[in-house]
């Protein structure tokens, strides 16, 4: 018998690009029941089949081993809250959720890019999981961007493109380099920032950025998006990474504990590395928008 390490089982199988979607279905009594999924896959076009995988650990299992019918919504750009809380949230995952219910009677949530209301086919036994397959019956796809998921973390391709879009001024693109505890930071006359480039005007492409610290002796993984600002005349990217470098002369380790204590080049970053120790200690990262002084959070999950 094959026994993994189930931990980086799960990292590997995580390394997959999904989205997210919301899968709902009543309880006997009528009550609804939903759980979030990234398992989703669409099947056939003839017959319109798709397939999604509810754990055995689920709450509602039993409910979805036994309906009838069942609806998938997919989630748009945003929806990270929705996602959340039908992932997490013990109590009520409708009350905040504005939705109706199919012709079936399956809850669908509104502001979702796709939803598909699906009578069950066939209902497989899959390890700690099972295979709920649907045929399609009535689905609606009002476009817009979905929402991404991957590494345990959300991203928005709407955004992460912003994120690397040719600016109109100067474009600087930084990095907060994690390794275990620490972050690999850059001491320059003014203060310590995350190490960084500047941008062509053309912008840059993920892989040509994690080239350009490789050329510099720091091989990066990079992650999500984590700050994005305008100044007057510069807009500012940040992105997250690991990397499994060793500290060099161009570069600090900085344990995360220590981050509030150093002085840095300008206030905005010194708000994002409090930030950042903050939301390391609290485990969930978030993506801000915004210029230099006002922006919101946007709320993203890491799941360990
Ligand atoms: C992005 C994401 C994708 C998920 N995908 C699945 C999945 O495909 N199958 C599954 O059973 N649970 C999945 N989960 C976990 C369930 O959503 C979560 O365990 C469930 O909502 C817990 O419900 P319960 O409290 O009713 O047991 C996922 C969670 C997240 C955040």
């Amino acid at each position: 018998m094959t026994d993994f390490d189930h931990h980086a089982l799960r990292s590997a199988f995580g390394s997959y690009m999904t989205g997210v979607t919301v899968v709902t279905t009543r309880k006997a009594s009528g009550e609804p029941v939903g759980f979030t999924a990234n398992s989703f896959t669409s099947v056939s076009l003839d017959p319109p089949l798709l397939l999604v995988c509810p754990g055995k650990f689920l709450s509602s299992f039993e409910s979805f081993a036994t309906c009838t019918h069942f609806a998938v919504k997919v989630l748009s750009e945003g929806q990270e809250d929705v996602s959340n809380t039908f992932a997490n949230f013990k109590g009520d995952r409708f009350a905040d959720a504005a939705h109706h219910s199919d012709a079936q009677g399956s809850p669908l949530i509104d502001g979702t890019t796709a939803q598909f209301s699906c009578a069950v086919e066939r209902f497989l036994d899959a390890g700690d999981h099972s295979i709920l397959i649907g045929r399609v019956q009535s689905f609606t796809h009002v476009g817009g961007r979905g929402l991404g998921y991957v590494g345990g973390q959300y991203f928005s391709l709407g955004l992460e493109r912003a994120a690397l879009d040719p600016g109109r001024n100067a474009t600087i693109c930084g990095v907060i380099i994690r390794q275990g505890n620490h972050v690999l930071m850059e001491r320059t006359p003014k203060g310590f920032r995350p190490p960084q480039v500047s941008l062509p005007n053309r912008g840059i492409l993920r892989a040509e950025l994690a080239e350009a610290f490789a050329k510099r002796g720091l091989p990066i993984r990079l992650e999500s998006a984590y700050s994005i600002f305008e100044t007057s005349d510069t807009r500012y990217t940040y992105l997250l990474a690991t990397s499994d470098a060793a500290p060099s002369t161009a570069v600090e380790a900085v344990a995360v504990d220590h981050l509030t204590k150093l002085n840095y080049c300008s206030r905005p970053v010194s708000d994002m590395m409090a930030r950042f120790a903050l939301e390391t200690r609290e485990r969930a990262f978030g993506l801000y928008l915004g210029d230099a002084e006002r922006g919101d959070v946007h709320s993203s999950v890491e799941r360990i």
